[in-house]
């Protein structure tokens, strides 16, 4: 049986999780966020270039994962090639579904939300470049849609604003109102994919990259059919962990850990989280 670990900043990776565990493989699933550096779409390049190679190859060390997914649009569009260099083993980045969104578009209008480091990278800039130069792209960029998402899963109230923001960028800018796919490139989003939907002024495909993510990973790992099961989750910050427990134990985690500081990143035994 095959391993892959899942990372994020935060419970964002837990979107393609929930996918990849939906995909009838027979694979054992293990959760790392990095949850003290959340959110990662305020950080700097060199910063996320620097950290987050460090902090997989860590983890990989004394885990040993057959798989890395990195399901964090705004590190796998920064560091991938850094990420891939560090590990010897298979890594799938999570990055904007430009190309999908561009084969699905009846109007040619394209809204990209994602995080504000996501919207303004130059793989992103490739990728539009690459399957979308005929389309018109409208990008908004949030921060708080993350903070968001993470109160959602803790089952706090959160600031209804960060919608109303967000749709009123995507929809609201020039072209925006021809928006019938909104590429969903951060992975925290497909968390309040109903809520967005709900204010839309429009009927759009919400489009995620959960369910591609999970064919990768089937086809990369030559899974066998069977029922994926979940096992261990790690975070950087104690208190981020305690507070989004019930998300990782209504998935089935019971398996906890802390990860210490950098740069070892060495993680702790399972405590009472
Ligand atoms: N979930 C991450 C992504 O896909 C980013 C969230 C953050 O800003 O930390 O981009």
């Amino acid at each position: 049986m095959k391993r892959v670990l899942v990372f994020d900043s935060g419970v964002g990776g837990l979107s393609v999780l929930d996918a990849i565990a939906a995909s009838g493989r027979d694979l054992v699933l293990d959760y790392v966020a990095d949850n003290s550096w959340l959110p990662y779409g305020l950080k700097s390049d060199a910063d996320l270039r620097a950290r987050v190679p460090a902090l997989l190859s860590g983890l990989v060390a004394q885990w040993s994962p057959d798989l890395v997914v990195v399901a964090c649009n705004t590190a796998s569009t920064i560091a991938l090639d850094a990420v891939r260099a560090a590990l010897a083993v298979p890594v799938v980045g999570v990055v904007p579904p430009i190309k999908p969104a561009a084969a699905l578009t009846r109007t040619g209008v394209i809204g990209l939300l994602a995080t504000p480091a996501t919207v303004r990278r130059a793989y992103t800039n490739d990728l539009i470049v690459q399957f979308a130069p005929d389309k018109r792209v409208v990008r908004f960029g949030s921060s708080a849609l993350v903070e968001a998402a993470e109160h959602k899963l803790r089952g706090e109230a959160f600031d209804p604003a960060a919608i109303t923001e967000a749709i009123g960028g995507l929809f609201g800018a020039p072209g925006g109102a021809e928006i019938d796919v909104v590429a969903l490139a951060c992975t925290h989003f497909p968390l309040l994919a109903n809520e967005l939907a709900a204010a839309s002024p429009r009927p759009c495909v919400w489009l995620d990259s959960g369910d591609a993510i999970a064919r990768r990973v089937a086809s990369v790992l030559i899974a066998d059919p069977g029922q994926a099961r979940v096992h261990r989750a790690a975070f950087t910050d104690a208190h981020a962990a305690r507070a989004t427990f019930a998300a990782f134990r209504a998935r089935g985690f019971s398996e906890l850990e802390l990860i210490g500081d950098a740069p070892a990143f060495i993680t702790r035994p399972p405590t009472n989280i």
